[in-house]
């Protein structure tokens, strides 16, 4: 059987990809990663598509460099400017984007095919998941969508199980709740940190669909069709995680851990990638 050894590489504003990178980890033992985190530029759902899509080609250059064999985009607002497919054919290695996956996760959960979505302000301004989920074109489709612009930086800080970010949670959920949607997709990779208060506020009734969750699924049905995965058994050389960020914050290696919690994480590098 062919395989190939290189890493798989990520990449996200911050810490939120690291989401991602606990799912793939889990399911695919034998896989190398390496990890972007853009801090230096973060947050990315607050700029234009043009700068975010200057942004994606960067760091997919930077990836490129270190040899990857795919590059998974863990992180929704950059994962925008892949959807209307006008970069495909641009990239020498497979480029994943969390929309999509995650879009077709809601569908096959939703009853009622009433479905929110939270995002940034540019994953919800540019309106991606409401495109994939409504060009099925399955009857009753409806689509609500909800910027949450506070949930990012709550997150990067580690306040995640905190009185104050349960109260923003409540802010940004009950408008979709009074649409009385069924299934409700964390359109960020930040905000499966959230999971806990966000499931709460959103009650039983309401299926969360994790985007993080979503993209992994679809990259280990890929890797197990094609000749895109590892042999087995890790080679000693071969560093199995590199985690690198464009900033180097205190607080990231220690939420980073928490995040990645039970793998261990290795020393973060500060890497330049322009
Ligand atoms: N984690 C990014 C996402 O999935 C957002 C973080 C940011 O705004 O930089 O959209």
């Amino acid at each position: 059987v062919k395989t190939d050894d290189r890493p798989i590489g990520l990449f996200d504003s911050g810490i939120g990809g690291l989401t991602v990178l606990r799912s793939l980890l889990a399911a695919l033992p034998n896989e190398s990663f390496v990890y972007l985190g853009d801090t230096a530029r973060l947050p990315y759902g607050s700029k234009s598509s043009a700068t975010i899509e200057r942004y994606l080609l960067q760091n997919i250059a930077f990836l490129n460099k270190l040899n990857v064999k795919a590059i998974v985009v863990a992180c929704n607002s950059a994962s925008t400017v892949l959807v209307d497919g006008h970069l495909s054919g641009s990239f020498q290695v497979p480029v994943y984007n969390v929309i999509e996956p995650g879009a077709k996760a809601a569908l096959a959960a939703s009853v009622s095919k009433r479905i929110g979505v939270l995002g940034t302000k540019a994953t919800v301004s540019a309106n991606s998941y409401a495109t994939c989920l409504l060009r099925e074109k399955i009857p009753n489709t409806v689509v609500f969508q909800q910027a949450c612009p506070l949930l990012v930086p709550l997150v990067e800080e580690g306040w995640v199980d905190d009185p104050l970010t349960n109260l923003v949670i409540h802010r940004y959920l009950s408008p979709l709740l009074s649409e009385k949607i069924d299934t409700l997709i964390l359109g960020c990779t930040h905000y499966p940190a959230l999971r806990g208060g966000i499931g709460r506020v959103a009650g039983s009734g309401i299926t969360l669909i994790d985007s993080a969750e979503a993209i992994a699924s679809a990259i280990i049905a890929d890797i197990a069709s094609s000749t895109l995965g590892a042999s087995s058994g890790r080679s000693p050389l071969r560093p199995a995680l590199r985690l690198m960020t464009t900033d180097v914050s205190s607080s990231f290696t220690e939420i980073s851990a928490r995040l990645m919690h039970p793998h261990v994480i290795p020393a973060l590098e500060a890497v330049d990638i322009a």
